[in-house]
This record gives C-alpha cells, structure tokens and sequence, in this order.
C-alpha cells in the first residue's frame, strides 16, 4: 500500500465507526463517509470525527484505499455485496461482530470482484483514548490495515491466525461479556417472577459481593443496544454450532436481547422495568406449577 495520505472510508459512521473514522484521521489518514441514505444522527457523528462526505457509495468506493465495514451485523453481508457490486479493488476490512463463516462468505463475495479483504474484531467502547479499546485484525494484508491507525489511540493487534481468526476472536469475548449480560438479566427476571429478588440479592451479597449491582447496571448499559445484540447472539451461537457445541445459551440470549429491543431511543432505562418488561412476554407458559 503507499504511504500517506491515505483515504479511508467509514461504512458507517455509528457509534463506533464514527470514533474509529477519527483514529483514522489521528493517524494521519484522509477519512471519508456516504450520506446517502444515511440519519442525521450518523451525519452528526460524521461531522464529530472530521470526516468528509462523499455524498454515494459509489463515489466512496472510488476515492477510498481503504473501506472499513463497521455496521450492525445483519446489515455486513449486504454492505460487502454492494461495494463488491461497485468493483472495488483496494482493501476492504469488515470489523463487525459476526462469525467466521459469515467472514468466510463476505471474504468471498469481496475477492471474486477483485477486493483486497482483512478480518476484523473490535474489542471495547466507542474509542476516544487509548488503552480502550482495540481492533484484531487476521488476514494476509492485517498488517496494512493496522497502519491506518498507527500512533492513534485506536490499537490494534495483528492476529497470526488467518481470515476468520480476528471474528472467532470476537465471538468468543462477546460470547461472555453480552451472552453473560443477558445470563445474569434472565436470572433477575426469574428470581422477580418467583418473588424471591431481594433474597437472592441478600445472597448474592454473601457470596458474590457486587453481582447484584453490576447485572442491573449490564442490563440498564445493553436495553440500548439490545435490537443489535440480536443477530451478534445468533451470530455467536452460529460460531458455537459450527465448532459442534451447543449454541443454545446464544439462541437463548437473544431472546432476552429481543424483549428488549423496543429501548433504541431509551435513554434512561431503569433495572427494575426492564425485569419487570422481561416477564412480560406474552408467548411464554405462565403458572406451570413446580414439580417434585
Ligand atoms: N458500539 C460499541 O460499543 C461497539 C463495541 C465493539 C464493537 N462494535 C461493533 O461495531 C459495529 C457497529 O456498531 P455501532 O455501535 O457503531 O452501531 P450503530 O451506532 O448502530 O451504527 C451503525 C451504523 O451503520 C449504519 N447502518 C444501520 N443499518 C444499516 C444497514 N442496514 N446497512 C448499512 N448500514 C447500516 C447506521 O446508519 P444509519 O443509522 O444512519 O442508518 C450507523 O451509521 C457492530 O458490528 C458492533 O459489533 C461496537
């Protein structure tokens, strides 16, 4: 790849593409965005990290070196399949929290048209300093996609694994911090139901000081972002599945996630609601009585 000035694009600039389009600019590099079809909240974020509007994909695709896909996880196959459509050649890296199976498939789209293609994983809160957060990267070309960000307090680790490494990556933290989220959010939910909540919590005191506390703070952090959390569970038990494990806890996280989703614009939600709107879902068997 040449050296700088380099032009990176931002597919898109969300909560976390916006800030890594930032450590992009940090680092030397020209960062760019496609307004089209894109929400004013995306356009603010946009502006927030400097980057310039190339108004279209297509526009994008031809002025960028480098694309990085950072999207919710439905939406990376199709945003990959429309880059891919518009011939792009130089290097795509898709940092979503989606499987190695699902990287493998984009991977492909991307090299039939002539695509250069790195595997990513982001780890952490939107960045805004260092020592946050970090993007793994695996692939023949990782190393030149870690170079966008030198020096910003974007880091990033270069994985020796190849294409799917730096997703499995992802899977497997996430698998515990969102699939442990939710874990602990139906405990909650049951212990509420059996009206046996301020017990457990007298325990939890006992025996796991601080757990109490923290799970209803999880939960109130992920209610938000619940509607994205869905297919990155089924996306983790897709990864559990295809390593011949069980992908039930996944499957079973979003369930919860998918009770919650309707709190995308929530921003206060409190623990004791959304336990109370977790017990609340109409298809579930209520009452069955305890056995034994
Ligand atoms: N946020 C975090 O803390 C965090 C941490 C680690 C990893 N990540 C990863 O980063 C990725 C994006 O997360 P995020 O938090 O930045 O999400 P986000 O804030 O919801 O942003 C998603 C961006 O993608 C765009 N988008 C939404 N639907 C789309 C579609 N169907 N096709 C194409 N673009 C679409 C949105 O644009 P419009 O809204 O304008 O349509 C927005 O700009 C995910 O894969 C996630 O796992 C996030």
């Amino acid at each position: 790849m040449s050296s700088y000035p380099r032009t990176i694009g931002i597919l898109h600039p969300g909560e976390m593409g916006g800030p890594v389009g930032a450590a992009a600019r940090l680092a030397g590099g020209r960062g760019l965005w496609a307004s089209e079809g894109r929400s004013a909240a995306t356009r603010q974020r946009a502006e927030q990290a400097g980057l310039e509007d190339a108004g279209s994909l297509q526009r994008l695709v031809a002025e960028a070196q480098v694309l990085i896909s950072v999207c919710p996880p439905h939406a990376a196959q199709s945003l990959a399949e429309a880059v891919a459509a518009l011939g792009f050649t130089g290097l795509y890296v898709d940092a979503n929290a989606i499987s190695p199976a699902h990287t493998a498939e984009i991977a492909a789209t991307l090299h039939r048209a002539g695509t250069g293609f790195v595997d990513g994983g982001i780890v952490g809160p939107p960045v805004r300093r260092a020592g946050t957060t970090r993007l793994y990267l695996s692939g023949a070309r990782a190393a030149e996609a870690a170079a966008c960000f030198e020096g910003s307090p974007l880091a990033t680790m270069v994985m020796t694994g190849d294409i799917g490494a730096a997703s499995a990556l992802k899977m497997a933290y996430a698998a515990y911090t969102k699939g442990g989220t939710a874990l602990q959010a139906a405990i909650l939910a049951l212990a509420q139901g059996h009206g046996v909540e301020a017990d457990l919590r007298q325990e939890w005191e006992i025996s796991q000081p601080g757990l109490a506390d923290q799970a209803r703070a999880s939960l109130e952090r992920a209610a938000p972002k619940a509607w994205r959390f869905v297919p990155e569970m089924e996306e983790i038990a897709a990864t559990f599945e295809a390593m011949g494990l069980p992908g039930g806890f996944h499957h079973a996280a979003a369930d919860i996630y998918r009770r919650l989703e309707g709190h995308a614009e929530d921003p206060d939600p409190q623990a004791a609601a959304l336990i109370l709107e977790l017990l609340d879902d109409p298809s579930k068997p209520r009452g069955v009585p305890l056995r034994g």
